[in-house]
């Protein structure tokens, strides 16, 4: 499929629309986000988003996960707080959760195993009423209740890479890879969700049915880790941008951006990791907003 010129998100979009942080600003101020997701064999994916929207700027963040894990992330991210979650012999399973009114964003699935115990959980969260970013595993949990995504009242954002999105789908791999405008217009209107349908060129659609595309990145984010950093830069800008149409391209960008600075000096597309992309963050900052 060929795109329009004008739907590429650029750095002048991300100036025009970045919200500037008022001098008076506070943590409540800035937003709360809460991570719900990990398991024993991935506790990297909760510190990878936690540590990416605290450096994109969230006010507080909390990572609900199961307890095991809560020692390793918080010894890799010093400014979030921890929720314990319940655990079934390391698998997160259904559990209470933390106040929820207390967050204005939510992050499931990253690093939370498609294992049907968790199920439960990712049911019960997609029902709670913050905007929320679902991503990796809470994606194959949410196939097989995808009618709550009608019900839902504020935004869900959806950011399938072209697997996830055909296991959404029922369809190949190359079928989203032929079509990956069509489908994502049909899937994101169909059920009213914003879509970030990830990839070399990142297509971004509206509950509407608008369409931006995001060009920056490169081959160095070809690597585990790199879709769970992405997904912690929504969170926060979700809570900050008036528009979530804004919020969601300016992450793309942003993301795509930090990688490519930093290959252009150094490091190179075979040695950068999810982890870098956060601390490549500020240069990105520094130089376009
Ligand atoms: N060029 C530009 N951007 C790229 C490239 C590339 N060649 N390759 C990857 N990216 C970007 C994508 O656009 C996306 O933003 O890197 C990110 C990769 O995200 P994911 O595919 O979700 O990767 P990953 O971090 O490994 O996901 C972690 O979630 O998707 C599941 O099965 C996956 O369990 C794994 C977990
Ligand atoms: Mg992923």
């Amino acid at each position: 499929e060929a795109f329009p010129k004008s739907s590429v998100w650029d750095a002048e979009d991300l100036k025009a629309t970045f919200p500037k942080r008022n001098t008076f600003a506070h943590k409540g101020s800035q937003g709360k986000a809460v991570i719900i997701g990990g398991q024993l064999t991935m506790p990297g994916s909760m510190a990878l988003t936690a540590g990416a929207s605290l450096k994109a700027g969230a006010g507080l963040v909390t990572v609900a996960t199961i307890p095991e894990i809560i020692p390793i992330v918080a010894s890799k991210v010093t400014e979030a707080t921890y929720f314990s979650l319940k655990s079934d012999a390391g698998i997160l399973v259904e559990s209470d959760l933390p106040d929820m009114n207390g967050y204005d964003a939510i992050a499931l699935g990253m690093g939370m195993g498609r294992n049907s115990k968790s199920e439960a959980l990712s049911y019960k969260v997609l029902h709670e009423k913050a905007p929320i970013v679902v991503d990796a595993d809470g994606l194959y949990h949410l196939k097989q209740f995808l009618g709550v995504l009608k019900e839902r009242t504020s935004e869900t954002v959806l950011t399938p890479h072209p697997g996830e999105m055909a296991m959404l789908l029922d369809c190949e791999i190359k079928d989203v890879k032929k079509s990956p405008f069509a489908l994502s217009k049909k899937f994101a209107t169909e059920y009213g969700v914003y879509l970030v349908l990830k990839g070399k060129y990142t297509v971004i659609t509206s509950p509407c049915g608008e369409q931006t595309v995001s060009m920056t990145g490169n081959a160095g984010l070809a690597k585990g880790g790199s879709g769970d950093v992405l997904s912690g830069i929504l969170l926060t800008f979700l809570m900050q941008h008036g528009s979530i149409f804004d919020a969601i391209n300016n992450s793309c960008f942003i993301h795509g951006k930090a990688a490519d600075l930093l290959i252009e000096d150094s490091h190179t597309t075979t040695d950068l990791l999810a982890s870098d992309v956060i601390e490549g963050l500020p240069r990105v900052f520094c130089t376009f907003i």
